[in-house]
């Protein structure tokens, strides 16, 4: 029996229920002997400025690591001085609220989003308005749209465009620029959720967004979570230098320092000798035949002549179309009882539509598991078609 009190992490481990809606690396694909080899070598290096506070826009020595393995990453160049160090996305996200929003401004955000950014989005009193979205990401005319009949330019625009959480699709290259230049027309900051950005298996990546930070309009915001480990807590703000400035002034660095320090220095170490790269090559492979076994199994086991979905290129999930009938937040209810869960489409709807999607997570369970749940997941669903 599970003792809460004694819980370690975010989620507990059931052995009675497959819940696909879990967004998590499974614990068998985390680094434990990577990390095990980064924590001895630098704490055998016993650098004290790694104990004390660290400079506000974070380490020099990480940001420069950080720097030189983005340029390799996303094979444009990068460089220090563009980044500021957070506790990962979700941090970068919540400093970007409180330093550049007012309580009841409005933000436009993609028509299904990351459903815990708008919980923050709330917490910080925003306004969130939907624009919608196609198989190449958010609809750039219906944004323009939008602009024209708000009085007032939004604050920000909250996306994500790489291997998207829930859709996964692609914001193509030419809607990242009319993006851009909307933004720049208008006077709003993009704010672009990178999680995903280094996560792609097959077919070519889209240019990261941080190629276009030099106009001063786009955040990048980029963490280890999805690419080494969650627990690490370490992400970057990457940015032009007005954007930049706020951060370095904000009153939450000048009284901690920087926001995650001395695991920094453990992570330049691992950047800097090449760990994080080769983690990250062979992460890709494994997340790739997981995606690759999910997707036979859905073949195998969903009645396809009502459902469909687009394979995805990479990331975490797979996102389903069922037939209208369907309600999943009804469904689900339904699959908790027989010990499933997935991802009800209306929660990951700013305006509660999309009742009839489902999102599924490849990356938390054993390949067994995922082949066991999407299997009875399938079950549920020629019950109901
Ligand atoms: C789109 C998106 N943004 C942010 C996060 C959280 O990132 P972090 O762990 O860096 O706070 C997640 C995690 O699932 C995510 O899917």
């Amino acid at each position: 029996m599970l003792n809460p009190n004694l819980q370690t992490t975010q989620i507990a481990y059931s052995d009675d229920m497959i819940n696909l809606a879990v967004g998590q690396p499974a614990l068998s694909i985390l680094p434990t002997e990577m990390m095990s080899q980064a924590a001895i070598a630098f704490a055998q290096q016993k650098n004290p400025e790694y104990l004390n506070y660290g400079k506000e826009e974070g380490d020099g020595h990480f940001r420069q690591a950080l720097a030189n393995f983005l340029t390799e990453q996303y094979g444009f160049p990068s460089a220090l001085d563009e980044f500021f160090v957070t506790a990962g996305t979700s941090q970068s996200l919540m400093l970007i609220c409180t330093l550049m929003t007012q309580p009841g401004d409005t933000i436009l955000v993609e028509e299904l989003t990351y459903f815990l950014a708008l919980n923050l989005f709330k917490e910080h009193h925003l306004n969130a308005i939907p624009v919608s979205m196609d198989e190449n990401g958010l609809d750039p005319d219906a944004l323009e749209k939008i602009l024209k009949q708000m009085g007032k330019p939004p604050t920000l625009l909250y996306i994500i465009p790489s291997y998207q959480n829930p859709t996964t699709v692609n914001l193509s290259n030419e809607r990242r620029q009319k993006v851009v230049d909307l933004s720049q027309q208008y006077g709003f900051t993009v704010v672009s959720d990178d999680v995903y950005q280094m996560l792609g298996y097959e077919g070519e990546t889209p240019t990261a967004i941080a190629k276009h930070i030099a106009g001063d309009s786009v955040i990048s915001a980029g963490t280890f979570s999805k690419i080494l480990a969650p627990g690490v807590r370490l992400g970057w703000i990457q940015a032009g230098p007005e954007i930049l400035k706020k951060f370095r002034k904000s009153g939450l660095v000048a009284s901690s320092g920087s926001l995650n320090h001395y695991m920094s220095g453990q992570i330049r170490l691992a950047l800097e000798q090449g760990m994080q790269t080769a983690y990250l090559q062979e992460l890709k492979q494994v997340l790739n035949h997981r995606l690759n076994l999910m997707d036979r199994t859905i073949q195998d086991h969903f009645p396809l002549e009502t459902v469909s979905y687009t394979k995805p290129e990479g990331g975490y999930f797979f996102w389903l179309r069922l037939p209208e009938h369907i309600d999943t937040c009804v469904l689900r209810k339904e699959a908790v009882q027989r010990g499933l869960g997935f991802t009800a489409g209306p929660l990951c709807s700013p305006s509660g539509q999309h009742q009839n999607f489902m999102r599924l997570c490849f990356t938390f369970y054993t390949e067994d598991e995922v082949v066991d749940g999407v299997k009875r997941i399938g079950e549920l669903l020629k019950e109901k078609v």
